[in-house]
C-alpha cells in the first residue's frame, strides 16, 4: 500500500484523541502518511481538501450508550462528502466495556453516501463517566491507567497491520452485534432528549474562568450577566464536568463531591481539551454578546452589500437593524467563533426565516456560513418545519443558490432595501 490517510475524530475527554495519535504513529511506521483532524477544529475546506488528497479515510469517536456522539452523527450526515471515487474507510470507537455494534451504528448513513466500512475496531479505554448518578469506577492513577492503555495500543497495532495488509478486521459487524448494541442504544436514545438538560452550575463553587464555555463542543454553555447558563443542548461528553478547575459543574443537580478524586483527566497528563476543540465553535450567541454581532453585521454590510443599495437602503438598514436594540434580541442568532473571536453569524426570525447572515471579511472562504447554515437547518428541522425562507440581498443570491435555495419571486425593493425572496426545502 502506498497511500495517504485522513483520520477525523471526536473526543470528549481525550481517550479517542490518544488512540488516534497512537494509530497515526503506527500507520506512519508502516509507511502510511497519516493526517489526523479533530472535527471540532477543521473547516469544510480543510475536510474537502484532506479527503481529496487521501486514499483512505478514518473515523473515530467515543461510545455513548452504544451510540455515536451527536457531533459525529452530524459530521457524517451533513459534512462528509459523497464518496464518488470509491475511497476506502475504516471506523473505530473507544469504549469502557461494551457497545455491541459501536463502529457500525452509522453504517447506513455512510452507505447512503457511498462509503463502505472496510475495517472496524472497538478499543477499550478508561472510564470517563465520573458523575454520582452513574457510579462507575474511574481513576487518574497511572498504575490503573497504564495497563489499559498498553492493551489499547496493542489492539491499535493489530488494527493498523490489518489495514496495511488489507486483511479482514471487522469488530461490531457480526450478526449478533447489532441486537446487542440495540439493547443499549434503544433505551439510551429514548432517554437522550431528557438528559440534554442535566448539566447546571454550582454558583457557590464557580470561579467564572469560562473554561466550560470555551471547551463545550456543542455550544451548550454561554455566559449571561456574568453567570454560566446551560441551554439544554448537552450531548453528554462530560468534558465540562471533568475539566472544570473548581468542580463546579453539576450533573442531575449534584456537584462532584469535594473529597472525591478529581474526575477523569484523560489518558495522559499532557492532554488539554483546548488542544482539540478551540479553532471553530458554532454556538448560539447570548444577548450579552449582541454588540459584537452589530459591529460584525454593520462592517460587513458596508463593505459587501451597501454598494448594491441606494443611500435610502443603507439608512434603513442602519436604523432598523443596527440602531434598534430590540431587533437582534427578538432573533435567534448563531455565531461561528474562531479562537474566541466572532467570525460569522446566521440569525433566524419567526423560527424558519433567515434574516441575517454575515461573515467577517477576514474569515471568508472557510465554509463558516455553510457550517452555520447546517446548524440552523438542524434546529429548524427539529422544530418540525420543512422549509426555510430568506429575503436575500443581491450580493448573497449566488450563495443561497449554492446551498440549494431557489427564488420564489423576482427582486423587490422596500425603503431602498433590495431583496429576492427564496426558499429551501429541508
Ligand atoms: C454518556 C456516556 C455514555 C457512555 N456509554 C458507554 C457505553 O455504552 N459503553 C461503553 O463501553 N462505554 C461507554 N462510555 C465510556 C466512553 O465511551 C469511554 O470512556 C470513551 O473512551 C471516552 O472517550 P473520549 O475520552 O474520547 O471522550 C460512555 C461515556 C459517556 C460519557
Ligand atoms: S469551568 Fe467551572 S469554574 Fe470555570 S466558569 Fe465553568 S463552571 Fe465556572
Ligand atoms: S455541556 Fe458539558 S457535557 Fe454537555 S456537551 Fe457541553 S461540555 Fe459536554
Amino acid at each position: 500500500m502506498n497511500q495517504k490517510v485522513a483520520l477525523f475524530y471526536f473526543s470528549g475527554t481525550g481517550n479517542t484523541w490518544w488512540c488516534c495519535e497512537k494509530l497515526a504513529t503506527q500507520l506512519q511506521q508502516l509507511s502510511l502518511e497519516t493526517m489526523i483532524f479533530s472535527i471540532e477544529q477543521c473547516s469544510l475546506e480543510d475536510i474537502d481538501h484532506a479527503i481529496e488528497q487521501c486514499d483512505l479515510i478514518g473515523l473515530a469517536y467515543p461510545i455513548y450508550g452504544s451510540d455515536v456522539p451527536l457531533v459525529m452523527q452530524q459530521f457524517i450526515t451533513d459534512v462528509l462528502p459523497i464518496n464518488e471515487s470509491g475511497k476506502k474507510l475504516f471506523v473505530f470507537c473507544t469504549q469502557l466495556m461494551f457497545s455491541g455494534d459501536g463502529a457500525y451504528v452509522m453504517e447506513k448513513a455512510l452507505r447512503d453516501k457511498k462509503w463502505k466500512i472496510q475495517w472496524s475496531a472497538h478499543i477499550i479505554m478508561p472510564n470517563n463517566v465520573c458523575v454520582s448518578a452513574m457510579p462507575f469506577p474511574y481513576s487518574n492513577e497511572r498504575k490503573k491507567l497504564d495497563p489499559i492503555l498498553m492493551r489499547a495500543e496493542n489492539r491499535l497495532s493489530d488494527f493498523a497491520k490489518a489495514i496495511i495488509e488489507e486483511k479482514t478486521y471487522k469488530q461490531g459487524s457480526s450478526f449478533i452485534a447489532k441486537p446487542l448494541g440495540l439493547s443499549q442504544r434503544a433505551p439510551f436514545r429514548k432517554m437522550f432528549p431528557n438528559m440534554r438538560d442535566d448539566i447546571s452550575i454550582d454558583e457557590d463553587r464557580c470561579i467564572h474562568c469560562l473554561r466550560c464555555v470555551h471547551i463545550c463542543p456543542n455550544g451548550n454553555l454561554t455566559v449571561e450577566k456574568g453567570k454560566i447558563i446551560a441551554h439544554g443542548q448537552c450531548m453528554l461528553c462530560t468534558r465540562c464536568y471533568n475539566y472544570c478547575p473548581a468542580k463546579a459543574i453539576k450533573y442531575h443537580g449534584k456537584s462532584h463531591p469535594m473529597k472525591k478524586e478529581k474526575p477523569y483527566q484523560g489518558p495522559v497528563k499532557t492532554f488539554k481539551p483546548e488542544d482539540i476543540c478551540n479553532k471553530i465553535k458554532i454556538r448560539q450567541v447570548s444577548n450579552d454578546e449582541m454588540d459584537s454581532v452589530r459591529t460584525l453585521v454593520w462592517n460587513t454590510f458596508l463593505e459587501f452589500e451597501a454598494p448594491d443599495y441606494s443611500q435610502e437602503g443603507v439608512d434603513t438598514f442602519h436604523k432598523e437593524i443596527i440602531q434598534d436594540e430590540m431587533y437582534l434580541k427578538e432573533c435567534e442568532v448563531y455565531g461561528a467563533y474562531i479562537e474566541g473571536t466572532l467570525a460569522a453569524i446566521f440569525s433566524t426570525k419567526r423560527k424558519n426565516h433567515i434574516n441575517l447572515a454575515f461573515t467577517n471579511k477576514e474569515f471568508q472562504k472557510r465554509g463558516l456560513a455553510r457550517m452555520l447554515f447546517h446548524k440552523v437547518q438542524n434546529h429548524i428541522k427539529n422544530d418540525g418545519y420543512n422549509t426555510i425562507t430568506v429575503n436575500s440581498s443581491p450580493f448573497a443570491v449566488p450563495f443561497y443558490e449554492h446551498l440549494g435555495f431557489h427564488k420564489t419571486a423576482e427582486e423587490d425593493c422596500i425603503h431602498g432595501i433590495r431583496f429576492t425572496p427564496m426558499i429551501f426545502h429541508i
